[in-house]
């Protein structure tokens, strides 16, 4: 194998970059102008946390999901356009007329297609969802059928199943374990988590968007780390994985080693399907920023997160993926108690705002003394939780009743750093979100070298 197979296509990047811009504008545009049309169809929304009733455009999420969904097709010539560069200029014989099938990357195609119906599917769950409501329970298995056209595709290209066991754990396991099936039931939960963990990471202005913002421009910054045209840092290649490692030993410098032209080109992929949704997760920002005047609804949160698993399981990084959504797994596992039922939840878990001081506070659940108290365990996690400062336990004078506050990042934040104003709180959660992606980075580049050898 040659040390540099040619190189990736560049132009489709820069291309890929100008779609994003051109992603940025249009839902900066149309976001206002087709706000009325939702309104008029219903769909709109109240402030929950505001002293004004005004209703909100809601499920703006579908015009950026349109946006972004045409472009990622418009982009799909562009995408390809190594393939048209060749033939123009010589470098492969045109074959004869019937016989150019065998030279498509029929692939990369299917690669491309397959992420583009998950992404559809998502849309379409988010959407009726935010026209129908429909219980979280029964939208569970939804983005999991919707990952089956991903995993076939991994599956046919005999993507890998191993994960490596880290070194102390190697006695018992050995080096390599292959989860084989196991991993596909791994990679479709990995959808159905990252649609709903930022769905339940919601309720105040720009909580959603900023979310898929930060991940988005951490996931990019981690695909650059893989090309060779860009950022020259001196990385241990096993830091880089496996097959990084096996082609070229040493050290990874860009642009000179920079591993093979399939690791390059999954990267550039992830970077076709992530610049654009900055762009439009950037446009929607300003207008869902407090005092939000468009709601993303549950459209956006299913999309974004789609695109995530979309890039994770297709450049077959969906580990560091999950680094990513540290504050959306601490979400999700502090919210499991109010999710499977042990603990009451309320239908909306957002912080309580009072009129009198602007202020958010936790919000609260009562456990009910009377009708069905409140199990051991739940008093158990409950107590666990209070003990790590999560949350707030405390005993309503009058009734008796015990009440925590309600197990969400959001209450949480508000229990350690006090009762803030709507959009000091997004910014706490964004610099929370940012602080894990630092996180993320160093446990990948960093820490990973102390627990594993490549
Ligand atoms: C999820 C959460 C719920 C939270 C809600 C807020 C779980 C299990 N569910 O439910 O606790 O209250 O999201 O989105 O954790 N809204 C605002 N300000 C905003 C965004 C939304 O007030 O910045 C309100 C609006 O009234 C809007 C509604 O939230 O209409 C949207 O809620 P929806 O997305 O339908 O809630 P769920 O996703 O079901
Ligand atoms: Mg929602």
């Amino acid at each position: 194998r040659p040390l540099l197979d040619p190189l990736p296509p560049l132009p489709a990047l820069h291309a890929s970059l100008g779609f994003a811009i051109f992603a940025f504008l249009a839902t900066l545009y149309l976001v206002p102008a087709v706000g009325p049309t939702f309104v008029k169809a219903r769909l709109f929304g109240r402030d929950l946390l505001k002293p004004y009733d005004s209703q909100i455009p809601e499920s703006q999420g579908l015009v950026c999901a349109s946006i972004y969904i045409l472009l990622l097709i418009l982009f799909i010539p562009f995408a390809f356009s190594d393939v048209f560069l060749d033939f123009h200029e010589g470098h492969q014989e045109k074959p004869p007329e019937g016989l150019v099938v065998t030279e498509f990357p029929h692939y990369k195609l299917s690669v491309y297609l397959s992420s583009l119906l998950s992404l559809l599917i998502a849309t379409m769950l988010g959407f009726l969802d935010d026209v129908f409501d429909i219980r979280w329970r029964h939208k569970l298995p939804i983005p999991i059928i919707a990952s089956i056209p991903l995993l076939i595709v991994y599956y046919s290209e005999r993507g890998n199943t191993n994960v490596v066991v880290p070194i102390p754990l190697r006695w018992l396991f050995g080096s390599l374990i292959n989860l084989g099936p196991l991993y596909y039931v791994y990679m479709s939960l990995l959808s159905t988590f990252s649609t709903n963990s930022i769905n339940i990471l919601a309720g105040i202005n720009g909580s959603e968007t900023s979310q898929a913002l930060i991940i988005a421009l951490s996931v990019i910054l981690n695909d650059l780390l893989y090309l060779p045209w860009t950022i020259d840092l001196h990385i241990p290649l096993h830091l880089l994985g496996s097959q990084a490692e096996v082609e070229f030993g040493g050290v990874w410098k860009a642009g000179m080693a920079y591993g093979s032209r399939e690791l390059v080109e999954r990267h550039m992929f992830s970077l076709y399907f992530m610049l654009p949704l900055v762009g439009v997760c950037a446009g929607f920002l300003y207008h869902n920023w407090y005092p939000a005047r468009a709601f993303p609804g549950d459209t956006l949160c299913y999309v974004t997160g789609m695109a995530f698993a979309v890039v994770g399981i297709q450049a077959h990084f969906s580990k560091t993926l999950l680094l990513f959504f540290i504050p959306q797994i601490f979400n999700f596992l502090l919210s499991c108690p109010q999710l499977f039922g042990l603990i009451p939840c309320p239908r909306h878990r957002v912080p309580r705002f009072d009129k009198e001081t602007g202020l958010l506070y936790p919000s609260k659940a009562g456990l009910p003394q009377s009708k069905k108290p409140p199990s051991k365990l739940a008093i158990l996690v409950l107590q666990v939780f209070s003990a790590l400062g999560f949350i707030e336990l405390s005993v309503d004078p009058e009734t008796g009743l015990l009440e925590t506050t309600n197990l969400t990042i959001l209450n949480t934040l508000l229990v350690r750093f006090g009762p803030r104003k709507e959009n000091e709180l997004v910014k706490l959660l964004i610099y929370t979100q940012i602080a894990g992606s630092v996180f993320a980075f160093i446990v990948r580049y960093g820490l990973a070298g102390l627990v594993y050898d490549g």
